[in-house]
């Protein structure tokens, strides 16, 4: 089926019934991007063909980067000529002027207009600038140039974690239309990163309305990797309401959701296929199931009964195997049971039938692969120090220098306290380094408040970020020379929401596998959004991992993923549960805390352990207090 192929409003089939609007799921972001280029290419073209124009209302975010690239590729390559298009971006930062690195206006330029050839007539974007009491009469002069340009024919979207298309914030209507409106704190605190610090990111914006958007012709809504997942099932499967502006498309004749894998895990055809089809009872498939159906009941495993199965819709389960719920609850219960271990590098000298990592080699050699230095920590801070405990050789490589997320304050900081220590040296013998603080000051001064860091300024924060890093190992037991700092390239020359791998990020991880040689590698990064810092570094990673299948020692290493930033697994995912106490849990706290960029929701990462171990305690596990979890690659 084409993405763009009018299809009316959503008909329901068997499996996808929950689902209000039409939802395509491809294996990864760019098989949907490229998908969806070659039909707007070919919407293009026809039109050329009769002399019309294609009317894009286009979106910004990481999210449809890899759609224009596409473009871009097939405007370079193939000659695809996109001079009969008329655009209309969705919104802008209000106050940000047009130059800014982070203003809408900037980035489209950068990620599409300056690669094509529409010309600039052509291209309309919401003006940031404008005085306030103008804005009112400037947004009704932008509804009315879409309808003399004959309307949207396709409205490209992304989607915020609020549910918010465009910037429409929970609340907006269904008939809203172009207007400034006040950004949601949640909005500004994912835009902080892209700003260095929530600070600087504007408090408002200008804004299509959800009405503008629902007269689009055609509506592709597009969104990529786990963080995405939960609000992509309530906009598709919830009700629709104003508190998730995204759920208005159920009302649209011919929207689309176009999601990749990991977006649409949350989807019951995904998550609780047999509430919608018949399925296949593997035991990864049952303990699924069981699991849900002992959280939604809200009893333990052991304690479900016959019927509970048979009104939540697992009936079948026990038909297809005709087996008893006491049967079933017992097989789940020990598969459940068995993940829960104190060793994450495996026991030495003990039957591992039942455990999840290999009792041999002892001592084991672990890599810890970190795409930011503070992921390890979030993710599996408590993990480390156990496997440090256990006499295990631990080696933490930081994939990134993380300095995009170092603010100024620090870097003024330590400028700061070198220049006054270089005054108080009366010998003359401080020249270089007060020279040094002296030109981090004017760099910082000169940038002003929305400008880029420059190179040096860059690398100075990656250092303080570096002290910040070895401070948080330092914690859990590991030494300087068990660090890497990879820096790697793709990092170092981007900015958010636009960074790109090339070779030589590949290089770094092969140099990196192929001197360290481990037993064991624990990973992040691989259900991320495929622009984040997280997926890229793991990418990295998996093709040299994939390159790598002749080598003798990465036959005998297993590869564990932990959720650092990204969504954390939910019960049923996890393979391996690594119990912690209350000190331990502590402990993590003190070493994240050594990072000074570390937001509140990150700050509170101990809670999802604590979390992780509630639901183990409810399934009827032993209760912990608190859990961190993994999963097999
Ligand atoms: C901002 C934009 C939206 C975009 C959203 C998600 O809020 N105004 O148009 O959909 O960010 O961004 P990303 O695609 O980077 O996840």
């Amino acid at each position: 089926m084409n993405i763009l192929d009018a299809v009316g409003k959503k008909q329901s089939t068997q499996k996808e019934r929950f689902e209000k609007v039409r939802t395509l799921v491809y294996p990864d972001s760019s098989d949907a991007c490229v998908t969806l280029a070659a039909e707007v290419a070919e919407m293009v073209r026809s039109r050329q063909g009769e002399g019309k124009n294609v009317v894009l209302g286009l979106a910004t975010g990481s999210t449809p980067v890899p759609f224009y690239r596409e473009l871009i590729r097939l405007h370079k390559e193939e000659g695809l000529s996109l001079g009969n298009v008329i655009t209309f971006n969705l919104d802008e930062y209000y106050g940000l002027p047009r130059d800014h690195p982070e203003s809408y206006f900037r980035f489209m330029h950068d990620q599409l207009f300056d690669h094509v050839d529409i010309p600039a007539e052509q291209i309309n974007i919401p003006d940031g600038t404008i005085a306030m009491d103008e804005v009112y009469e400037w947004c009704l002069g932008y509804e009315k140039q879409i309808e003399e340009a004959g309307g949207l024919d396709l409205q490209i979207l992304g989607i915020g974690r609020t549910g918010h298309i465009g910037f429409n914030e929970p609340g907006s209507s269904q008939d809203s239309i172009t207007r400034m409106i006040t950004l949601d704190r949640v909005t500004r605190q994912d835009a902080a990163a892209d700003f260095m610090g929530m600070a600087n990111v504007p408090r408002s914006a200008i804004t299509m309305g959800v009405g503008t958007i629902l007269n689009a012709r055609s509506i592709v809504l597009m969104a990529w990797g786990s963080n995405k997942a939960e609000i992509v099932q309530e906009a598709v499967e919830g009700e629709m309401n104003d508190r998730i502006s995204a759920s208005f498309l159920q009302d649209h004749s011919n929207s689309t959701f176009l999601v990749d894998s990991a977006a649409s895990s949350r989807l019951t055809r995904f998550r609780h296929p047999w509430l919608v089809s018949s399925v296949e009872w593997g035991s990864a498939m049952k303990k699924r199931a069981v699991v849900w159906l002992s959280r939604s009941l809200n009893k333990p495993i052991l304690k479900l009964v016959d019927e509970d199965y048979n009104e939540c819709g697992a009936g079948e389960l026990l038909a297809s195997t005709s087996e008893a719920a006491y049967k079933v609850n017992i097989d789940v219960f020990n598969q459940v049971q068995h993940t829960i271990s104190g060793w994450p590098g495996g026991k030495r000298d003990a039957d591992d039938t039942n455990r999840p990592e290999r009792s041999t080699p002892y001592p084991k050699k672990a890599l810890i692969l970190s795409p930011e230095p503070a992921d390890a920590f979030l993710g599996m801070g408590g993990t480390i120090e156990r496997l440090v405990e256990q006499g295990h050789e631990v080696v933490i490589a930081y994939q990134t220098s993380g300095n995009l997320r170092v603010a100024d304050v620090a870097a003024h900081k330590f400028a700061s306290v070198v220049l006054e220590m270089a005054e108080e040296d009366t010998e003359e013998g401080w020249k270089s380094q007060s020279d040094y603080a002296q030109e981090i000051l004017r760099l910082l001064d000169d940038k002003g408040e929305f400008g880029i860091d420059p190179e040096r300024v860059r690398s100075l924060k990656g250092l303080i970020l570096r002290g910040e890093s070895r401070a948080a190992a330092d914690d859990c037991g590991v030494g300087y020379e068990a660090q890497q700092f990879l820096d790697l390239p793709f990092y170092e020359k981007g900015r958010y929401r636009r960074f790109q791998r090339t070779d030589e990020d590949s290089d770094a991880m092969r140099i990196l596998l192929e001197a360290e040689q481990p037993d064991i590698i624990f990973a992040t990064g691989e259900a991320g959004d495929p622009s984040s810092i997280q997926a890229l570094s793991f990418k990295a990673f998996g093709e040299v991992w994939e390159s790598l299948d002749q080598a003798e020692w990465r036959k005998n290493c297993s590869v564990w993923l932990y959720r650092g930033r990204d969504e954390a697994f939910e019960s049923h995912e996890i393979d391996m549960a690594v119990p912690m106490s209350p000190d331990q849990i502590d402990g993590k706290g003190e070493a994240i805390r050594k990072f000074m960029s570390v937001n509140q929701e990150e700050l509170g990462s101990p809670n999802r352990n604590r979390e992780i171990a509630q639901q183990y305690d409810a399934l009827g596990m032993a209760e912990y207090e608190a859990i961190e979890a993994f999963q097999r690659w």
